[in-house]
This record gives structure tokens, C-alpha cells and sequence, in this order.
């Protein structure tokens, strides 16, 4: 018989917040095929990765959404010489049926005016809407569900990625200048995203967070555990996003850099992990579920990830909540991992919820997948400072700063000259 295994803390379902408490853990070489076998070179790789993919759909992020048969896109608008000149403003709308009935995504996307040639382009979802990137009256405001809101409509907030004192900046104008285009478009109008509090049956995670372009996919069988998630529906929506960009002649599409924050972040690495079509990835402060080690055990956990967050996760990853480090036969950095050789850069910020150490403690785990190309993986340095760059390798790069959680201006700074390295 075996012994049935503790759970790691008698509060396991609490987050922990002392290094001292951290139980010991082992972690998966993502050279070794699950049949014990070694990846011996670059050959081997497509076959690891797509192991290790498999094991996300089958456990954590559930199964991947198929490409659409159909996808319409109409330029709704378009402004030339927006941002006092700088910028072109394109508005898409996209569709998944040729009648334009079901679910649409609105894109919004800013190119340099000036370019002479296809520019690489920058894709992320939002939090509240496309709106929030520039102060512009034009920028459309799709009329969908917003989580914080007391009337769950989008808030008013034109521009804020503008504004110096928020949390979230986007230097347009020196991205523009440095030769790239933004795309982005809002992640409720994806799926929507309930909070686990929320008191309105009809608004609660259990049914409506399988609504928007889960419409698309038919009725969900319950019996399984492993159902697609919002996590994975948002991550489909930024490969919608790389499809429109790919049809785009101004935008060089195979020089895309996928982004975003927070949930966003964990979704923009699973996008990538999926999508190899993304060349760069910028996970921001992704936080449990997406760069840190779950068996590292510090802030969020399995347990509250899977309690507070049932529709990101799918129900299969709530049996590793009462001991990650033994449960657990996969870790967070396996999932980094599947980006080699492609170039990914972390950024961390100092929230203890969101555990930055277990960000490093990640791609220093899955560093091996880059070096198996003959590349260099993270550099070999101590947990940097806030503001050290020395973890910053031309393919995997970790850094942290003190600024509260967003996409700061620091981050954007570091992604150019993280672009500009190679
Ligand atoms: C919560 C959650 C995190 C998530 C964050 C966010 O803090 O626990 O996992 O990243 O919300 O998306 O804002």
C-alpha cells in the first residue's frame, strides 16, 4: 500500500509568505522525455515540446482551441495621420463566421506614419478596453461586460496607458519611433472574466466565463477535466490577433512580440508556448500559473489559483493544491521552456503574491532548452537586484523594479533593448 502523501503546510491553502517553510522539491529536466529517455539535440525538440504542451492542456490550461474554420475581418476605420501625425489608427473588427453573426474581437492598431518597410508589431490583450491606450475620442468602445465596474460597463478611461502616474504606461510615441506597431484588443470582449465574488448567478465564473468565443466551440462536456479555459481562450485570441497581422502588408508579422500583464502575462506565455509563430514574448509579473514555479511555494498557490480562479485553470490542476512539490510531475518552467530557441523576457516586480524569485527559479530551470540549440540560456548570475540587468540573456532574459504592478516604462525600455541585442 503506498503512504497516502501530507499536504505541504496544514494552512496549505493559504498563501505562504516565509522562505523558511518552503518545502524541498525536485524539478523535471525538460531535456528528459517522460519515458525517461534524453532529448539529445535540436531534432528531438519539436517532440519534447509538444509533450510538455500536452501535459498543460491535459492538466492545467485544458484543451487547446482549434484554429477557426472562418475568420472575417472588416477595417472599420482608419485615421492617417493620428497621434499628431505620427501615428496611422486602424480599427478592425473580426468575426468567426462568414455571416458576421457570433462573437468579434475588436483590434485597434497603431503603425508608425513613417515607415518605410513592414514593421514588427507588438500584440497584447487589455484590461478595459482598447480605449485606454490613447486619448482619442475615435477609439471604439465595444459594448461589453467589465468585471470592476459597479454597472459591469467599460470605465471611462481614455488614454490612461498616457498617463505618467499610472500603473500601466505605453510610450507610444517612442515605440512608434523605434520602428514598432501596437495591436490590441480587450479581453472581455474574448471571454469574460468574473470574479470569484461576484453575486449575480448570471455574472459568476461557473457559467458565464464560458461565454463569448466559447460560443464558437459547442457545448462543453462537464465530465471532463481538462475543458478549454479562459486562460486558453485569450491565449487563442492573441494567435486571431497574428492572423490578422499576417494579412496586414505594413505589419512584418514574423517579427511579432506578444505581451501582457499580470493574467494577461500567463496568457501571453501560453500563447506563446502554443503559437510558435511568436518570436518574442514579454510575460509581465505573470504570477502563479504562468512564469513561477508552483512548487516553489510562496504567495499564490495551487490551492488559491484553483479556489479563486476556476475558470483559468481547468479542474485536473486543483489535485496538485494539498502538496505541489510531490504532487506535482510538471512545474511552470517546463512551460517556459517550450518558447526556446525563441527569445523570452520576464519581467518581475516585488509584490510577494506574485513571487519573483519563483519567476527566476523558473527560467534558470528551463535555461537547458536553450542551450540544447547551442544558444545561451539565463545568464549564470545570483537573483539579480531591482534594476540589475545581468539576468538579461539575448534569448532569456529575467529582470525585476520596484514600481507597482503594470507595465511600467522600464519594462518597455528593457523589451527595445532586449530586441535590439540580437
Ligand atoms: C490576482 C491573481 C494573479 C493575477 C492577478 C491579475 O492577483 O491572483 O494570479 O495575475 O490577479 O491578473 O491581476
Amino acid at each position: 500500500m503506498s503512504t497516502p502523501i501530507p499536504d505541504i503546510r496544514p494552512d496549505y491553502d493559504k498563501a505562504n509568505y516565509d522562505e523558511n517553510n518552503i518545502a524541498a522539491f525536485t524539478l523535471e529536466d525538460p531535456l528528459t522525455f517522460l519515458d525517461g529517455t534524453p532529448v539529445k539535440g535540436p531534432a528531438d525538440w519539436p517532440r519534447r515540446r509538444k509533450e510538455i504542451l500536452s501535459i498543460f492542456a491535459k492538466e492545467m490550461f485544458g484543451e487547446e482551441p482549434p484554429r477557426p474554420e472562418t475568420m472575417v475581418t472588416e477595417l472599420v476605420e482608419e485615421k492617417a495621420d493620428a497621434l499628431a501625425g505620427f501615428a496611422v489608427r486602424s480599427q478592425y473588427r473580426m468575426w468567426f463566421r462568414q455571416d458576421k453573426s457570433g462573437p468579434a474581437i475588436d483590434w485597434l492598431l497603431l503603425r508608425p506614419r513613417h515607415a518605410k518597410g513592414p514593421v514588427p508589431v507588438i500584440l497584447f490583450l487589455n484590461f478595459n478596453g482598447n480605449q485606454e491606450l490613447i486619448p482619442d475620442q475615435e477609439v471604439i468602445v465595444p459594448d461589453c461586460w467589465h468585471r470592476n465596474t459597479e454597472d459591469h460597463r467599460l470605465p471611462e478611461v481614455r488614454g490612461n496607458f498616457c498617463n505618467p502616474n499610472s500603473d500601466t504606461v505605453l510610450p507610444i510615441g517612442i515605440l512608434l519611433s523605434a520602428g514598432y506597431a501596437v495591436m490590441t484588443a480587450y479581453y472581455g470582449q474574448v471571454s469574460p472574466d468574473p470574479n470569484s465574488g461576484e453575486p449575480n448567478p448570471a455574472f459568476q465564473q461557473a457559467n458565464f466565463a464560458y461565454t463569448g468565443v466559447f460560443e464558437l466551440w459547442g457545448k462543453r462536456d462537464e465530465s471532463r477535466d481538462d475543458n478549454t479555459t479562459a486562460i486558453g481562450a485569450w491565449a487563442w485570441a492573441l494567435s486571431r490577433g497574428l492572423d490578422l497581422a499576417e494579412r496586414i502588408p505594413e505589419l512584418d508579422a514574423r517579427k511579432a512580440i506578444v505581451t501582457g500583464c499580470s493574467r494577461l502575462g500567463k496568457t501571453a506565455l501560453l500563447a506563446a508556448a502554443r503559437d510558435e509563430r511568436f518570436p518574442v514574448c514579454m510575460p509581465v509579473q505573470s504570477g502563479g500559473g504562468g512564469v513561477p514555479l508552483a512548487k516553489h511555494d510562496y504567495g499564490e498557490n495551487v490551492a488559491t489559483e484553483a479556489r479563486m480562479f476556476t475558470h483559468w485553470f481547468c479542474p485536473a490542476y486543483a489535485k496538485y493544491a494539498r502538496n505541489p512539490a510531490q504532487l506535482l510531475t510538471f512545474d511552470q518552467h517546463l512551460l517556459v521552456a517550450t518558447i526556446a530557441p525563441r527569445r523570452l523576457l520576464v519581467p518581475g516586480f516585488n509584490e510577494p503574491w506574485f513571487d519573483t524569485l519563483g519567476d527566476f527559479l523558473s527560467c534558470q530551470a528551463a535555461s537547458p532548452a536553450w542551450e540544447l540549440f547551442g544558444l545561451p540560456g539565463l545568464p549564470k548570475v545570483p537573483f539579480p537586484d531591482n534594476y540589475d540587468t545581468s539576468a538579461i540573456g539575448p534569448y532569456l532574459g529575467y529582470f525585476r523594479r520596484t514600481e507597482e504592478h503594470g507595465i511600467a516604462a522600464y519594462d518597455w525600455w528593457m523589451l527595445l533593448n532586449f530586441l535590439k541585442a540580437i
